[in-house]
């Protein structure tokens, strides 16, 4: 079998929101690209994630015509809810910082990309299977895949991106010699809902209660999305919808008589927590960027935001490599984007122990009501939390 040749600049493999933001910045710069993906548009379109684009992130998307809807659909937030002790403390970001964060999320955003890809005539497959990458160390890379209709395929491209998630394959591409990979696993994980109910609050909510951490999310004004710790193992099937509300109830339950607005629940799924990051980012022609490289825990909602980051700072090297005809220019990609990365590694990990309890350890909870009073009772503790938090906007340097 013949396999059809495709030449382009940058095969992207992987195409959630990573892939096709970098595909769309290259378009803008005048390059052209090819992205993959072996899952189909509506199963990337139905993973439920995290919902909180930061203040640079959300400006990317209007400002390069991707999306308009974060001003109409979305919601500018201008604080939040930390909740200990039974108490709410609210951090303005407006005040603090003169920053805010959108809730728009994540299928939003790659709904958004998606669209503006189609609407540019960018070149997006999707439900593709066999992709395989050769020669990334030579100066002739190639990937190969067959499309939905059982067609072969060759791009020949300069560079190839490896933004295929979580799972990705991409990362493997660099040899073993050359790999390091930085983990850091997590006692608990977190139970995530979608629920038919009205908003129970206007901003986010984190709580840490002696029942454990709760996060109270919005979607719509008629769904809604909540979260509880719970164990790595749990079994979401199990739970009644009773039991997750007594749950959920519990965590946020105070002298102020806060309540959760309840409705049926429409999905659930165990969220896994792990903090991952593998060096380098390069190798030969392949580049990754993303969750390929880099995952966090879902406190602090920084996957998406490093993943758009990645992408902002790798056009640009990708854009200067090809006017100089210089590959190691990518090589300046990398201290770049691991600035934030682990900025925001520190970010997810700090906040997550400060807001998730261990059971039977009572030195551990006072400790957090400490940190927790520091954080929110004081203008540097609200300036450090507000800062990370809208994604340090104000700091050229990250
Ligand atoms: C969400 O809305 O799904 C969400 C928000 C903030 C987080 C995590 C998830 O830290």
């Amino acid at each position: 079998m013949t396999r059809q040749i495709i030449d382009t600049d940058v095969a992207i493999v992987g195409a959630g929101p990573a892939g096709l933001m970098l595909s769309h910045l290259l378009d803008r710069r005048g390059l052209t690209s090819v992205a993959l993906d072996i899952r189909t548009r509506q199963q990337i379109e139905t993973t439920h994630r995290a919902g909180i684009l930061e203040d640079g992130p959300a400006r990317m998307l209007v400002e390069q015509g991707v999306s308009d809807r974060i001003l109409t659909d979305g919601h500018e937030h201008a604080g939040v809810e930390l909740r200990f002790n039974g108490e709410g403390h609210r951090i303005d970001f407006s005040e603090s910082v003169g920053a805010s964060v959108w809730l728009y999320p994540q299928t939003d955003v790659f709904i958004d990309l998606a669209d503006a890809r189609r609407r540019d005539a960018g070149d997006v497959r999707f439900g593709v299977t066999d992709v395989e990458v050769f020669d990334i160390e030579t100066d002739r890379p190639r990937v190969q895949f067959t499309d939905g209709d059982g067609i072969d395929w060759e791009i020949r491209p300069r560079i190839v991106v490896g933004s295929d998630g979580s799972r990705s394959a991409s990362r493997f591409l660099i040899p073993e010699a050359r790999r390091k990979q930085f983990f850091h696993e997590y006692p608990y994980a977190w139970f995530g809902i979608l629920c038919e109910a009205p908003m129970s609050a206007p901003e986010l909510i984190y709580a840490n209660s002696p029942h454990g951490f709760a996060l109270i999310s919005q979607r719509t004004d008629s769904v809604q999305r909540m979260y509880f710790q719970c164990d790595p193992n749990e079994d979401a099937a199990s739970w009644s919808d009773d039991r997750i509300w007594s749950q959920l109830q519990s965590c946020v339950a105070g002298a102020d008589g806060f309540s959760l607005q309840e409705g049926p629940i429409i999905e659930r799924t165990v969220l896994k927590f792990r903090s991952f990051v593998q060096e380098p980012m390069r190798h030969g022609r392949l580049v990754l960027a993303g969750d390929a490289a880099h995952t966090v825990p879902p406190t602090g909602a920084k996957g998406l935001n490093l993943a758009l980051n990645d992408v902002r700072v790798l056009a640009d090297v990708i854009e200067r490599t090809f006017a100089k005809n210089d590959y190691d220019v990518l090589d300046e990609y990398e201290p770049m984007a691991l600035r934030r990365v682990w900025r925001s590694q520190n970010f997810s990990y700090w906040m997550s122990q400060m807001m998730h309890r261990t059971p039977g350890d009572e030195f551990a909870s006072k400790r957090q009501h400490g940190e927790l009073n520091t954080i929110t009772g004081t203008a540097q503790g609200r300036a450090y939390f507000a800062n990370a938090y809208t994604g340090w906007a104000a700091d050229p340097t990250v």
